[in-house]
């Protein structure tokens, strides 16, 4: 039998999927060795391969079939767009994609302005902007901590993830418009599915009986 192979995107979301995993069975003890600087595990009596990634690199494996699952957030799988299946909600890491800005900006919004919007996500951005609202943008990518473009005039607006909503806060933003819900989600690939269609319809069906 050949090796399943999954990509994981690596922090937090790592760890909830191999929570998840070890409830139907699935383990991999050396993943937990905190320390380790191994890139790659194996479940040899499964058959099962692991390695952490990049979360924007999961998809790019995915597609490639160096990957035959990956797990990804949403914001991670829309940005990227690659030629994947998405198979499955995992149901965590939830939080929502939003349009972001002092109080002041929402009429900007409204009267579809000519804006600046800083973003970690320009293809999100651009999709609701353009496709979505029919509101011309300039889109400014920018790498982390959003929330200091409308702070320092970099941009009017902000699209990026919310979730407790606290950086907002301290920060005197708002959310001013929902784009889309965001969780964590398995994709995978388009051959691997049907190869391997078998043991991979067998495991979504004991991830979902319990999420
Ligand atoms: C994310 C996101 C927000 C924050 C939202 O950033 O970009 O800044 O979390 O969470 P909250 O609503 O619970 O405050 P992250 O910490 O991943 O780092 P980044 O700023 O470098 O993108």
């Amino acid at each position: 039998m050949r090796y399943l192979t999954f990509a994981l995107g690596k922090g937090r979301l790592a760890e909830r999927t191999l929570e998840l995993f070890e409830q139907i069975g699935i383990t991999c003890e050396e993943m937990k060795e905190k320390d380790s600087r191994k890139l790659i595990f194996i479940n040899e009596e499964l058959r099962l391969r692991f390695f952490l990634a990049k979360g924007p690199d999961v998809p790019t494996y995915v597609e490639y079939g160096a990957a035959d699952i990956g797990v990804a957030g949403r914001d991670t799988i829309l940005e990227e767009s690659r030629k994947v299946h998405e198979v499955l909600d995992l149901g965590y890491g939830k939080c929502r994609m939003c349009i972001c800005g002092p109080k002041s900006a929402a009429g900007y919004l409204k009267r579809r302005e000519l804006i600046r919007v800083a973003t970690k996500y320009p293809s999100i951005a651009k999709d609701y902007f353009y496709n979505v609202k029919h509101q011309t943008v300039e889109i400014i990518k920018l790498n982390g901590s959003i929330e200091l473009a409308p702070i320092v005039g970099l941009s009017e607006v902000i699209c990026d993830i919310v979730e407790t909503g606290s950086t907002l806060r301290e920060n005197g933003l708002s959310v001013l418009e929902e784009v889309c819900p965001l969780s964590a989600r398995m994709i995978v690939n388009p051959v691997s599915m049907r190869m391997e269609s078998a043991r991979i319809k067998d495991l979504i069906q004991r991830l979902r009986a319990v999420i």
